[in-house]
């Protein structure tokens, strides 16, 4: 009945995506992270449920191509659900160019939400801030599994204040081609080769001596500097977007 791809490069959309699966009772195997889906793949069903994180006020780059590539027909409804740091005016826009792919598809469009949770970059929300964004989070999901269940839809206006942030957030998309190529393992890499598996933009190749080397498609989404076990990625000169010690939802999450 449901088919649930998420995109979420440091864990926080997974987790939501997760509550929503098992609050739908959707079977594990309609559950994938869409950056390892093939679209050619994907089997009709009902629903398709979309969950990404938001970056740039827009949708990842790894989110608009998979869309892109969506082949028509596949479902009869999408719902789409960004996961952001906010739930501010500055988000509502978010899903404006994914909407517009999946309508030239034909499909329906049921729910455009944002949620937010702790933010993966720049500062490290306080330890009691972010357990509440998150479980406001987590009763969001559950009125929205609800709210799926019964097959409602919602039509959220969207101001131009947003739409023109959305415009702005776009120039992140070159910036962060910028920092892929400032991005560089240090010592401590042991060449364990996560990193460049788990790319959603496939921007890292190992060299010939297997350490990791960054090419032009970064997407910022922070997920080799999260994942790597000797936490050996770091950029050249921005550092100082990277939170201390890495990020992890675990220390938000109720115990
Ligand atoms: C490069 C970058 C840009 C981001 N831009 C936004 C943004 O525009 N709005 C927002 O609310 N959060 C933004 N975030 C925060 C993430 O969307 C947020 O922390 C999200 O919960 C991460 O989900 P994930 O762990 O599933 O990737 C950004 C994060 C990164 C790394
Ligand atoms: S994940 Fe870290 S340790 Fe593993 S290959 Fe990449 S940089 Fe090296
Ligand atoms: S190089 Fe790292 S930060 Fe850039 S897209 Fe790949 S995993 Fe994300």
């Amino acid at each position: 009945m449901y088919t649930l791809l998420y995109f979420s490069p440091t864990g926080n959309t997974k987790h939501l995506a997760k509550q929503l699966g098992e609050n739908l009772k959707i079977d594990e195997t309609y559950i994938l992270p869409l950056e390892f889906a093939k679209p050619e793949d994907l089997k009709t069903n009902d629903t398709l449920i979309l969950m990404f994180s938001i970056q740039g006020f827009n949708a990842p780059r790894t989110v608009k191509r998979f869309i892109k590539n969506l082949p028509e027909g596949l479902y009869k409804k999408v719902h789409i659900i960004a996961v952001g740091c906010n739930t501010l005016w500055l988000n509502d826009a978010v899903s404006i160019d994914i909407k517009k792919i999946l309508h030239s598809k034909n499909y329906v469009v049921g729910l455009d939400e944002v949620l937010a949770m702790p933010l993966t970059f720049v500062m490290s929300f306080p330890d009691a801030a972010g357990r509440k964004l998150v479980k406001e989070s987590e009763d969001k999901i559950n009125d929205i599994s609800s709210i799926i269940s019964k097959n409602h839809s919602s039509n959220r206006k969207v101001k131009f204040k947003s739409k023109a942030v959305n415009l702005i957030g776009k120039l992140e998309d070159p910036a962060a081609r910028l920092f892929g190529l400032e991005l560089h393992a240090t010592k401590a890499c042991n060449s364990c080769s996560i990193c460049w598996n788990r790319c959603p933009e496939n921007n890292i190749k190992p060299n010939k001596y297997n350490i990791p080397k960054f090419g032009l498609k970064c997407e910022m989404c922070m997920r080799c500097i999260t994942e790597c076990p000797q936490k050996a990625i770091t950029p050249y000169i921005s550092k100082f977007i990277l939170i201390k010690n890495g990020y992890s939802l675990s220390r938000y999450l109720s115990k």
